[in-house]
C-alpha cells in the first residue's frame, strides 16, 4: 500500500467535523441510533422489513436469504415487477400528476413528464419491444444520450422481463460491439445523435459500425434527438415514434422472481475484458430504495432531486432510474455538459427547478473550483438542502469549497462509498445523524458489515488496510455474465469468506473510514473505472506498437489521469495524436491516456513484470526509490529524462 502514503498523510491532518444542523436532523427520516441497532440485531429481519415497507410484492417470498458462499439469493420465492413499483403504484395511490422527470436538453428545450406520462410511455414501448419479439429473460442493449427515452427503455425492458444491459453513450463502436456480444442481445435501442458542448454528436452511426459485427440483433430503435441524417436499414431499423405511435397503450407487468436478472452493466476489471455485473430484482430494488431514501432523506412531497451521473453508469441506474423512481420522487434530467453555454449551467438549472438534493462528482467539484465561485454566486441556490458525492475520494479542500459555495455553509454532504458490484450505496453518512469529516465516507449504513483488513485478512481497527465486506447485502452483484470463475477469482478468493471490493481504506481513532483509492490496477479517471491492461490492449492493437503499460497517476481535477509508455515495433514510426485518437476509437475518448511516452524499453523485474509502481512514480514526478529488482535500470532514468520534457496533453 506504499503508493498511498500520500494520502494517507494528507487526510490524517483532517480534523474538522460538522454535526448535522439540528433543523436538518429534527426533520431527517433517520436521527437516531434505532435503525443501526435493528439491522445489529437481526440483518435478515431488517433487511426484510425494508422490502416489506417500500417494495410491493405480487407474491410474498419464502425465506429471507440463502447464503452459499459467494451466491446469495434475497427474498427467495417473491415475485414482483420493478416497473410496477416505479410507475404504477404511484400512479394507483394518486400521484399520477406528480412530476416524475424535468428534463433540460442540453439547447435548453425541456419536458415535464408526470408519473402517469411516464407509465403511459412505458407500457406503450414494452409492447414495441414484444412486437420486435423481445421476450422475458432475452437481453436488450441500450445506447443513448442522457434523454428520457433512456429510463423509458430501461423500465419497458423491466415490464416483460428482459434485461437490459447499458452502453455509455460515449463509448465507441467496438465497445459496443463486445457488450452486444457478451450479452447476446436481440435489440439496440439508440438515437440519431445527442447533445453535447452545443453540437450533434452522432450516435447511431456508430452503432451501425458496430452492428455490422453483432449477429445476435434482429431490430434496431432509433429514438430522434440530433436531427443528424442517419442511414436507416429496411426491416432492421424503426423509428421510435413511428413505432410508439401504432403502439397499444396497455401492458400488464410481468410476475418476475425476486432472483430473475434485472439488469447487466460491464464495468472495467484488472484484464482487458469488460465484466457484465448481475443485478437481480428483488434485492436490488430494496437496497436501492433504501438508500435513496435514507441517504438523500428524500421527502417526496417537498424535495426536488438531481442527480448529474449518466445513465450508462451503475449511479445512473440506481440513483436516476430505479432508486428515485420506486420511492416516487420528483427529479432533474439533464442532457450535456456542466459548461455550455457558460460555467455556471449547473447552478442556472438548480435555481431553476429549486432542486433541493445535488448528488454529483469529486472530478466535477474539483472543475467548478477551477471555474471560480463566482459561477454559483451568479444563481440562487437557497433551495438546496443536501448534497451528495459519489465515484472517487473527495479531498479536504474540495469539500469544502462544495460545502460553502454550493451549500451556503448549511447542507449535509454525503460522501457515498459503493461501486457497480455493490449496486447501491454502502458506507455513507446519514445526514440527519452522522457528524461528516470533510473526505471521510464515514461509516457503513445499517445493514452493511464492513471491515477493514490486513494482507493476513486481519482486522485492522486503527490505520490502513483492504475494504472487505463480511456479510451478504441485497443489492450485491449475482455474478458475472458467462464467467462464473472471474467472479469468484475477482472478489471471493483475495480473502477467505470475504469480498474484497478492490480498495484501500483507513479507519481513524474515532472509527471514521478514509477510502484511498483502488489497490489493484483499475485506473478511476473522473469518477469511472478504466483497467490498465484495457488500455494497454488498446494501444497494442494499433500495428506501430510493440508494448505498452499503462498507469493512472494523481491528477488535480481528474482524480487519476491515463499515462501510457509505449513501445514501438521496429521501423514504425506513429505520433502521439494518432495513439490517443486510437485508443477513443477502440474504447473512448474517456480511456484517451493525458500523455504518452515512447521508450526503447519498458522498466521490467528480472522476470518480466512490468513495474507499474516505478512508471508511476515517474508519472508524478517522485523521486524513485530502489531500483535493484530491475532487469535494466537504465531504462528509468531515460524514462524520467522524458517525462521531464515532454508535455501532456488535455
Ligand atoms: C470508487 C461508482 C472513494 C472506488 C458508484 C470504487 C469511491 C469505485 C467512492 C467504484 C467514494 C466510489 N469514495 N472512492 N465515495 N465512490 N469510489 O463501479 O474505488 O463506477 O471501488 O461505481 O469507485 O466505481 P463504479
Amino acid at each position: 500500500m506504499s503508493e498511498h502514503n500520500d494520502t494517507i498523510d494528507a487526510l490524517s491532518n483532517e480534523s474538522r467535523t460538522f454535526a448535522p444542523p439540528a433543523t436538518f436532523a429534527a426533520a431527517a427520516h433517520i436521527n437516531d441510533g434505532a435503525l443501526h441497532a435493528e439491522a445489529e440485531a437481526d440483518l435478515e429481519a431488517f433487511w426484510a422489513r425494508q422490502a416489506r415497507e417500500l417494495i410491493t410484492w405480487q407474491q410474498p417470498w419464502g425465506s429471507v436469504l440463502e447464503w452459499d458462499l459467494p451466491y446469495a439469493r434475497w427474498f427467495v420465492g417473491g415475485k414482483l415487477n420493478v416497473a410496477e413499483n416505479c410507475l404504477d403504484r404511484h400512479v394507483a395511490a394518486g400521484f399520477g400528476s406528480k412530476v416524475a422527470i424535468h428534463w433540460e436538453g442540453e439547447p435548453g428545450d425541456t419536458r415535464t413528464i408526470t408519473y402517469a406520462d411516464l407509465l403511459d410511455e412505458v407500457q406503450r414501448f414494452a409492447n414495441v419491444l414484444r412486437s420486435l419479439g423481445v421476450a422475458k429473460g432475452d437481453r436488450v442493449n441500450i445506447y443513448l444520450p442522457m434523454i428520457p427515452e433512456a429510463a423509458v427503455a430501461m423500465l419497458a425492458c423491466a415490464r416483460i422481463g428482459a434485461a437490459h444491459s447499458v452502453v455509455f453513450g460515449g463509448f465507441s463502436a467496438q465497445s459496443l460491439i463486445d457488450r452486444i456480444n457478451d450479452a447476446e442481445a436481440k435489440v439496440l435501442i439508440t438515437a440519431d445523435g445527442g447533445y453535447r458542448r452545443g453540437e450533434v454528436f452522432p450516435l447511431k452511426p456508430a452503432a451501425d459500425e458496430a452492428l455490422a459485427h453483432t449477429p445476435t440483433i434482429d431490430h434496431v430503435v432509433v429514438v430522434r434527438r440530433g436531427g443528424n441524417d442517419v442511414a436507416m436499414t429496411k426491416g432492421r431499423d424503426h423509428w421510435y415514434h413511428e413505432l410508439m405511435a401504432e403502439a397499444d397503450p396497455v401492458c400488464a407487468p410481468e410476475a418476475m422472481d425476486a432472483e430473475d436478472l434485472l439488469f447487466l452493466l460491464y464495468t472495467s476489471g484488472t484484464t482487458g475484458k469488460p465484466k457484465g455485473i448481475m443485478h437481480t430484482t428483488g434485492g436490488y430494488l430494496t437496497h436501492v430504495a433504501y438508500t435513496h431514501r435514507n441517504v438523500f432523506d428524500l421527502h417526496r412531497d417537498r424535495d426536488v432531486y438531481w442527480c448529474t451521473a449518466d445513465v450508462g453508469w451503475i449511479t445512473g441506474h440506481s440513483y436516476i432510474v430505479y432508486g428515485p423512481l420506486a420511492n416516487g420522487a420528483t427529479q432533474v434530467m439533464y442532457e450535456g455538459v456542466p459548461n455550455y453555454p457558460g460555467n455556471d449551467r449547473f447552478w442556472e438549472i438548480v435555481a431553476k427547478y429549486g432542486v433541493t438534493i445535488f448528488y454529483t462528482a469529486p472530478t466535477a467539484i474539483r472543475t467548478f473550483m477551477k471555474w471560480g465561485a463566482d459561477e454559483p454566486a451568479k444563481h440562487d441556490l437557497s433551495s438546496l438542502r443536501l448534497l451528495g458525492t459519489v465515484g472517487e475520494p473527495i479531498n479536504p479542500e474540495a469539500w469544502m469549497w462544495y460545502h460553502h459555495n454550493i451549500g451556503g455553509g448549511r447542507c449535509p454532504i454525503v460522501d457515498t462509498w459503493w461501486q457497480t458490484e455493490t449496486g447501491g450505496i454502502m458506507i455513507s453518512p446519514l445526514p440527519g445523524l452522522t457528524v461528516t469529516k470533510p473526505g471521510s465516507a464515514t461509516f457503513a449504513l445499517p445493514g452493511v458489515n464492513i471491515e477493514v483488513v490486513d494482507d493476513n485478512a486481519q482486522p485492522v481497527e486503527h490505520g490502513g488496510g483492504y475494504l472487505t465486506l463480511t456479510r451478504p447485502w441485497p443489492g450485491m452483484l449475482r455474478g458475472i455474465w458467462g464467467d462464473p470463475e472471474r467472479f469468484v477469482d475477482t472478489y471471493w478468493s483475495r480473502f477467505q469468506g470475504r469480498y474484497f471490493a478492490g480498495d484501500g481504506a483507513r479507519l481513524d481513532d474515532d472509527g471514521y473510514l478514509w477510502l484511498l483509492g483502488r489497490v489493484d490496477d483499475v485506473m478511476n479517471v473522473s469518477g469511472h473505472r478504466i483497467s490498465t491492461t484495457e488500455v494497454e490492449s488498446a494501444l497494442v492493437s494499433h500495428p506501430a506498437v510493440a508494448e505498452a503499460a499503462v498507469v493512472g497517476a494523481n491528477d488535480a481535477t481528474t482524480g487519476q489521469a491515463i499515462f501510457a509508455y509505449v513501445t514501438l515495433r521496429g521501423g514504425q514510426d506513429v505520433d502521439v495524436a494518432t495513439l490517443r485518437d486510437h485508443v477513443a476509437t477502440e474504447i473512448g475518448a474517456i480511456a484517451k491516456p493525458k500523455a504518452i511516452f515512447f521508450t526503447p524499453d519498458l522498466p521490467k523485474t528480472r522476470s518480466g513484470k512490468i513495474m507499474r509502481r516505478l512508471l508511476r512514480d515517474v508519472a508524478e514526478g517522485r523521486n524513485l526509490g530502489d531500483t535493484t529488482t530491475l532487469a535494466d535500470a537504465s531504462v528509468v532514468d531515460e524514462l524520467q529524462r522524458r517525462a521531464a520534457e515532454t508535455p501532456s496533453e488535455d
